[in-house]
Protein backbone atom coordinates (compact mmCIF):
# COMPACT_ATOMS: atom_id res chain seq x y z
CA UNK A 1 0.00 0.00 0.00
CA UNK A 2 0.95 3.14 -1.08
CA UNK A 3 0.79 5.77 1.85
CA UNK A 4 -0.15 9.51 1.83
CA UNK A 5 1.05 11.90 4.66
CA UNK A 6 1.01 15.12 5.53
CA UNK A 7 4.54 16.70 4.97
CA UNK A 8 4.63 17.78 8.68
CA UNK A 9 7.52 16.81 10.65
CA UNK A 10 6.38 13.89 11.55
CA UNK A 11 5.85 12.77 8.18
CA UNK A 12 9.26 14.19 6.89
CA UNK A 13 10.79 11.63 9.45
CA UNK A 14 8.87 8.81 7.83
CA UNK A 15 9.64 9.64 4.61
CA UNK A 16 13.32 9.49 5.39
CA UNK A 17 13.53 6.36 7.31
CA UNK A 18 11.96 4.54 4.29
CA UNK A 19 14.24 6.14 2.05
CA UNK A 20 16.77 4.67 4.70
CA UNK A 21 15.21 1.10 4.08
CA UNK A 22 15.61 1.11 0.31
CA UNK A 23 12.17 2.52 -0.19
CA UNK A 24 10.50 4.82 -2.64
CA UNK A 25 8.91 8.19 -1.82
CA UNK A 26 7.61 10.59 -3.80
CA UNK A 27 7.45 14.01 -3.05
CA UNK A 28 6.79 17.47 -4.05
CA UNK A 29 9.19 19.86 -5.94
CA UNK A 30 8.94 23.57 -6.55
CA UNK A 31 8.67 21.99 -10.56
CA UNK A 32 6.60 18.60 -10.74
CA UNK A 33 6.30 15.49 -7.80
CA UNK A 34 9.76 13.76 -7.79
CA UNK A 35 10.06 10.10 -6.79
CA UNK A 36 12.92 9.83 -4.89
CA UNK A 37 15.15 7.00 -3.81
CA UNK A 38 18.78 7.53 -2.07
CA UNK A 39 21.23 7.98 -4.98
CA UNK A 40 23.93 6.10 -3.69
CA UNK A 41 22.35 2.93 -3.30
CA UNK A 42 21.81 0.80 -6.09
CA UNK A 43 19.07 -1.48 -4.89
CA UNK A 44 16.69 1.68 -4.40
CA UNK A 45 17.62 3.50 -7.59
CA UNK A 46 16.63 -0.19 -9.59
CA UNK A 47 12.86 0.14 -7.97
CA UNK A 48 12.72 3.62 -9.46
CA UNK A 49 12.99 2.11 -12.90
CA UNK A 50 11.14 -0.56 -12.11
CA UNK A 51 8.26 1.00 -11.28
CA UNK A 52 7.89 3.77 -13.33
CA UNK A 53 9.09 1.04 -16.10
CA UNK A 54 11.49 3.61 -17.15
CA UNK A 55 14.38 2.13 -19.99
CA UNK A 56 17.46 1.88 -18.16
CA UNK A 57 19.20 3.94 -20.36
CA UNK A 58 17.76 6.88 -19.05
CA UNK A 59 19.46 8.43 -16.77
CA UNK A 60 18.14 10.45 -13.17
CA UNK A 61 18.30 13.73 -12.09
CA UNK A 62 20.59 13.37 -8.39
CA UNK A 63 18.97 16.23 -5.97
CA UNK A 64 20.68 17.80 -3.16
CA UNK A 65 20.20 20.37 -0.23
CA UNK A 66 23.24 22.95 -1.68
CA UNK A 67 26.47 23.52 -4.17
CA UNK A 68 28.60 22.68 -1.54
CA UNK A 69 27.04 19.33 -1.50
CA UNK A 70 26.57 18.98 -5.21
CA UNK A 71 30.34 19.66 -5.24
CA UNK A 72 31.24 16.53 -3.65
CA UNK A 73 29.62 14.63 -6.43
CA UNK A 74 30.71 16.82 -9.77
CA UNK A 75 33.28 18.81 -10.86
CA UNK A 76 31.73 22.90 -10.77
CA UNK A 77 33.63 25.07 -13.35
CA UNK A 78 32.39 28.85 -13.41
CA UNK A 79 29.28 28.60 -15.43
CA UNK A 80 28.18 26.34 -13.06
CA UNK A 81 29.18 27.91 -10.34
CA UNK A 82 27.52 31.00 -11.51
CA UNK A 83 24.53 29.14 -12.41
CA UNK A 84 23.69 27.68 -9.51
CA UNK A 85 24.10 31.08 -7.64
CA UNK A 86 21.80 32.59 -9.85
CA UNK A 87 19.23 30.28 -9.93
CA UNK A 88 19.64 27.58 -6.81
CA UNK A 89 17.43 26.71 -5.27
CA UNK A 90 15.36 26.31 -8.22
CA UNK A 91 14.03 24.72 -11.22
CA UNK A 92 17.25 24.69 -13.31
CA UNK A 93 19.22 20.97 -13.81
CA UNK A 94 23.07 21.09 -14.53
CA UNK A 95 24.33 18.42 -16.35
CA UNK A 96 28.19 18.06 -15.05
CA UNK A 97 31.39 15.44 -15.20
CA UNK A 98 31.39 13.55 -12.30
CA UNK A 99 33.90 13.19 -9.97
CA UNK A 100 36.38 10.66 -9.77
CA UNK A 101 35.42 7.92 -7.44
CA UNK A 102 31.51 9.63 -6.81
CA UNK A 103 29.11 7.34 -4.52
CA UNK A 104 26.69 8.01 -6.84
CA UNK A 105 24.91 4.54 -8.27
CA UNK A 106 25.93 4.25 -11.81
CA UNK A 107 22.38 3.27 -12.31
CA UNK A 108 21.60 7.07 -11.86
CA UNK A 109 23.61 8.25 -14.57
CA UNK A 110 22.98 5.03 -16.66
CA UNK A 111 26.85 4.42 -17.24
CA UNK A 112 27.45 8.37 -18.48
CA UNK A 113 30.54 10.01 -16.71
CA UNK A 114 27.94 12.79 -16.02
CA UNK A 115 25.33 13.57 -13.71
CA UNK A 116 22.34 15.75 -13.94
CA UNK A 117 21.91 17.74 -10.29
CA UNK A 118 19.39 20.18 -8.90
CA UNK A 119 18.84 22.04 -5.76
CA UNK A 120 15.07 22.27 -5.40
CA UNK A 121 13.32 25.12 -3.21
CA UNK A 122 10.09 23.62 -2.59
CA UNK A 123 10.41 23.68 1.39
CA UNK A 124 9.37 19.82 1.80
CA UNK A 125 12.24 18.69 -0.59
CA UNK A 126 14.58 21.10 0.98
CA UNK A 127 13.56 19.66 4.50
CA UNK A 128 13.99 16.45 3.18
CA UNK A 129 17.20 16.89 1.78
CA UNK A 130 18.59 18.56 4.69
CA UNK A 131 17.95 16.55 7.34
CA UNK A 132 18.90 13.21 5.36
CA UNK A 133 22.03 14.46 4.31
CA UNK A 134 22.34 12.34 1.50
CA UNK A 135 21.32 12.65 -2.62
CA UNK A 136 18.09 11.91 -3.82
CA UNK A 137 17.26 10.69 -7.31
CA UNK A 138 14.44 11.59 -8.50
CA UNK A 139 12.53 11.86 -11.78
CA UNK A 140 9.36 12.62 -11.89
CA UNK A 141 6.56 10.74 -10.50
CA UNK A 142 4.53 9.26 -13.15
CA UNK A 143 4.87 6.04 -14.94
CA UNK A 144 7.11 6.37 -18.57
CA UNK A 145 5.41 7.93 -20.69
CA UNK A 146 2.85 10.10 -19.01
CA UNK A 147 2.43 13.71 -18.34
CA UNK A 148 4.50 14.48 -14.99
CA UNK A 149 2.28 14.85 -11.53
CA UNK A 150 1.54 18.45 -10.35
CA UNK A 151 -0.31 16.98 -7.74
CA UNK A 152 -0.19 14.03 -5.18
CA UNK A 153 -3.25 12.62 -6.41
CA UNK A 154 -1.47 12.52 -9.92
CA UNK A 155 1.37 10.26 -8.46
CA UNK A 156 -1.55 7.94 -6.16
CA UNK A 157 -3.20 7.31 -9.60
CA UNK A 158 0.43 6.34 -11.97
CA UNK A 159 2.22 4.46 -8.75
CA UNK A 160 0.07 3.79 -6.14
CA UNK A 161 0.62 0.52 -4.91
CA UNK A 162 4.11 0.52 -6.67
CA UNK A 163 6.01 3.00 -4.18
CA UNK A 164 5.91 3.24 -0.13
CA UNK A 165 4.69 6.52 0.38
CA UNK A 166 3.85 10.21 -1.02
CA UNK A 167 4.12 13.31 0.98
CA UNK A 168 1.30 15.66 0.06
CA UNK A 169 1.92 19.21 -0.31
CA UNK A 170 -0.48 20.17 -3.00
CA UNK A 171 -0.40 21.58 -6.10
CA UNK A 172 3.15 22.39 -7.47
CA UNK A 173 4.00 26.01 -8.30
CA UNK A 174 6.35 26.19 -11.38
CA UNK A 175 4.11 23.05 -12.79
CA UNK A 176 6.50 22.32 -15.47
CA UNK A 177 9.77 19.99 -15.23
CA UNK A 178 13.37 21.97 -14.47
CA UNK A 179 15.24 22.91 -17.22
CA UNK A 180 17.95 21.12 -17.84
CA UNK A 181 21.74 22.36 -19.60
CA UNK A 182 24.58 20.81 -20.45
CA UNK A 183 27.26 22.28 -19.00
CA UNK A 184 29.80 19.46 -19.90
CA UNK A 185 30.73 20.66 -23.20
CA UNK A 186 32.71 23.42 -24.50
CA UNK A 187 29.99 25.73 -25.37
CA UNK A 188 26.32 24.89 -22.76
CA UNK A 189 23.29 24.05 -24.23
CA UNK A 190 19.85 23.44 -23.23
CA UNK A 191 19.05 19.77 -23.23
CA UNK A 192 15.42 20.01 -22.13
CA UNK A 193 13.48 23.80 -21.57
CA UNK A 194 11.62 24.36 -18.26
CA UNK A 195 10.86 26.50 -15.43
CA UNK A 196 14.07 28.51 -15.95
CA UNK A 197 13.74 30.32 -19.35
CA UNK A 198 16.25 30.60 -21.64
CA UNK A 199 16.73 33.93 -21.29
CA UNK A 200 17.56 34.24 -18.05
CA UNK A 201 20.39 31.61 -18.42
CA UNK A 202 21.55 33.72 -21.11
CA UNK A 203 21.86 36.87 -19.31
CA UNK A 204 24.20 35.11 -16.58
CA UNK A 205 26.66 33.02 -19.13
CA UNK A 206 25.75 34.37 -22.00
CA UNK A 207 24.60 32.66 -25.59
CA UNK A 208 24.27 29.29 -25.35
CA UNK A 209 24.96 26.71 -28.09
CA UNK A 210 22.87 24.27 -30.23
CA UNK A 211 21.59 20.92 -28.91
CA UNK A 212 23.07 19.29 -31.85
CA UNK A 213 26.55 20.15 -30.98
CA UNK A 214 26.36 19.04 -27.51
CA UNK A 215 28.31 15.65 -26.70
CA UNK A 216 25.24 14.14 -24.68
CA UNK A 217 22.90 15.00 -27.94
CA UNK A 218 19.20 15.38 -26.38
CA UNK A 219 18.66 14.09 -23.31
CA UNK A 220 17.85 10.53 -23.67
CA UNK A 221 14.30 11.29 -21.94
CA UNK A 222 13.58 13.58 -24.63
CA UNK A 223 12.46 11.14 -27.01
CA UNK A 224 9.50 12.48 -28.91
CA UNK A 225 6.33 11.25 -27.54
CA UNK A 226 7.03 11.84 -23.72
CA UNK A 227 4.73 13.40 -22.43
CA UNK A 228 1.85 11.77 -24.51
CA UNK A 229 -1.53 11.78 -23.47
CA UNK A 230 -4.35 9.55 -24.83
CA UNK A 231 -6.51 11.81 -27.09
CA UNK A 232 -4.87 13.16 -30.20
CA UNK A 233 -4.29 17.33 -29.60
CA UNK A 234 -4.37 20.14 -32.49
CA UNK A 235 -1.76 22.75 -31.87
CA UNK A 236 -2.34 26.33 -33.04
CA UNK A 237 -6.25 25.67 -33.08
CA UNK A 238 -7.89 29.01 -34.13
CA UNK A 239 -11.03 27.23 -32.24
CA UNK A 240 -12.15 24.12 -31.44
CA UNK A 241 -15.45 21.77 -32.80
CA UNK A 242 -18.21 20.09 -31.12
CA UNK A 243 -16.45 17.14 -30.22
CA UNK A 244 -13.41 18.36 -29.23
CA UNK A 245 -12.35 19.75 -25.95
CA UNK A 246 -10.54 23.40 -25.86
CA UNK A 247 -7.28 24.64 -24.08
CA UNK A 248 -6.75 28.13 -24.57
CA UNK A 249 -4.67 30.96 -23.42
CA UNK A 250 -5.78 34.70 -23.08
CA UNK A 251 -8.82 35.30 -24.25
CA UNK A 252 -11.12 32.39 -25.40
CA UNK A 253 -12.10 32.16 -29.03
CA UNK A 254 -15.78 31.58 -30.40
CA UNK A 255 -16.08 27.88 -30.25
CA UNK A 256 -18.31 24.93 -30.12
CA UNK A 257 -15.78 22.54 -27.62
CA UNK A 258 -17.85 20.19 -25.21
CA UNK A 259 -15.07 21.53 -22.82
CA UNK A 260 -13.01 24.57 -21.83
CA UNK A 261 -10.11 25.07 -20.01
CA UNK A 262 -8.22 28.52 -19.81
CA UNK A 263 -4.83 28.18 -19.18
CA UNK A 264 -4.33 31.88 -18.21
CA UNK A 265 -7.22 34.30 -18.88
CA UNK A 266 -5.04 37.16 -18.73
CA UNK A 267 -2.32 35.94 -20.39
CA UNK A 268 -0.25 34.99 -18.27
CA UNK A 269 3.14 32.51 -19.21
CA UNK A 270 3.89 31.61 -15.34
CA UNK A 271 -0.14 31.07 -14.44
CA UNK A 272 -0.38 29.01 -17.71
CA UNK A 273 2.77 26.50 -16.74
CA UNK A 274 1.22 25.95 -13.24
CA UNK A 275 -2.20 25.25 -14.59
CA UNK A 276 -1.17 22.92 -17.81
CA UNK A 277 -0.18 19.26 -16.77
CA UNK A 278 -3.31 19.66 -15.06
CA UNK A 279 -5.53 20.65 -17.41
CA UNK A 280 -4.42 18.09 -19.69
CA UNK A 281 -4.88 15.50 -17.81
CA UNK A 282 -8.49 16.66 -17.07
CA UNK A 283 -9.26 16.90 -20.82
CA UNK A 284 -7.87 13.88 -21.35
CA UNK A 285 -10.29 12.27 -19.54
CA UNK A 286 -12.71 13.75 -20.92
CA UNK A 287 -15.41 11.96 -23.54
CA UNK A 288 -13.85 14.14 -26.73
CA UNK A 289 -12.11 12.85 -29.67
CA UNK A 290 -9.44 15.55 -29.53
CA UNK A 291 -8.09 18.73 -27.45
CA UNK A 292 -7.64 21.61 -29.79
CA UNK A 293 -4.98 24.18 -28.18
CA UNK A 294 -4.47 27.77 -28.72
CA UNK A 295 -1.30 29.35 -29.64
CA UNK A 296 0.73 29.91 -26.93
CA UNK A 297 3.99 32.59 -27.35
CA UNK A 298 7.12 31.04 -27.41
CA UNK A 299 9.24 33.50 -25.29
CA UNK A 300 10.59 32.96 -21.69
CA UNK A 301 8.11 30.12 -20.31
CA UNK A 302 6.42 29.83 -23.30
CA UNK A 303 9.11 27.73 -24.72
CA UNK A 304 8.63 24.78 -22.58
CA UNK A 305 5.20 24.90 -22.66
CA UNK A 306 5.43 24.87 -26.35
CA UNK A 307 8.01 21.87 -26.06
CA UNK A 308 5.68 19.64 -23.78
CA UNK A 309 2.70 20.24 -26.12
CA UNK A 310 4.28 19.29 -29.21
CA UNK A 311 6.05 16.37 -27.32
CA UNK A 312 2.63 15.36 -26.47
CA UNK A 313 1.48 14.91 -30.59
CA UNK A 314 4.21 16.58 -32.27
CA UNK A 315 3.48 17.42 -35.91
CA UNK A 316 -0.32 18.69 -35.97
CA UNK A 317 0.41 22.28 -36.04
CA UNK A 318 -1.67 25.13 -38.20
CA UNK A 319 -4.91 23.12 -38.84
CA UNK A 320 -7.98 25.46 -39.47
CA UNK A 321 -10.74 24.65 -37.14
O1 LIG B 1 11.84 19.26 -12.46
C1 LIG B 1 12.44 18.19 -12.64
O2 LIG B 1 13.51 18.13 -13.25
C2 LIG B 1 11.79 16.94 -12.02
C3 LIG B 1 11.82 17.10 -10.50
C4 LIG B 1 11.31 15.88 -9.79
O3 LIG B 1 13.09 17.46 -10.08
N1 LIG B 1 12.51 15.77 -12.43
C5 LIG B 1 12.46 15.30 -13.71
O4 LIG B 1 13.18 14.13 -13.89
O5 LIG B 1 11.82 15.84 -14.58
P1 LIG B 1 13.02 13.22 -15.20
O6 LIG B 1 13.79 11.99 -14.89
O7 LIG B 1 11.60 13.06 -15.51
O8 LIG B 1 13.78 14.02 -16.30
C6 LIG B 1 15.20 14.15 -16.21
C7 LIG B 1 15.76 14.52 -17.55
C8 LIG B 1 15.62 13.40 -18.55
O9 LIG B 1 15.28 13.97 -19.81
C9 LIG B 1 17.02 12.78 -18.56
O10 LIG B 1 17.32 12.16 -19.79
C10 LIG B 1 17.88 14.01 -18.31
O11 LIG B 1 17.16 14.78 -17.39
N2 LIG B 1 19.21 13.64 -17.74
C11 LIG B 1 19.45 13.11 -16.53
N3 LIG B 1 20.76 12.88 -16.36
C12 LIG B 1 21.38 13.30 -17.49
C13 LIG B 1 22.75 13.32 -17.92
N4 LIG B 1 23.74 12.87 -17.18
N5 LIG B 1 22.98 13.81 -19.16
C14 LIG B 1 21.98 14.28 -19.94
N6 LIG B 1 20.67 14.28 -19.59
C15 LIG B 1 20.37 13.79 -18.37
MG1 LIG C 1 9.84 12.73 -16.44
Amino acid sequence: MTKVLVPDQAGIARAINALLASGLVAFPTETVYGLGAVATNDKAVARVFLAKNRPADNPLIAHVASLADASALVVVDDRARALAEAFWPGPLTLVLPSKMGSPVSRLVTAGLPTLALRVPSHPVARALLTQLGLPVAAPSANRSGRISPTRAEHVVQDLGGLIDLVLDAGGCPVGLESTVIDLSVPIPAILRPGGVPREAIERVIGPLGDVEDSSVKRSPGMMTRHYAPGRPMRLDASSAGPREAFLAFGAVPENRALLVRNLSPSGDLSEAASNLFQMLRELDQAAVEAIAVTSIPGDGLGEAINDRLQRAWPGRRGSST
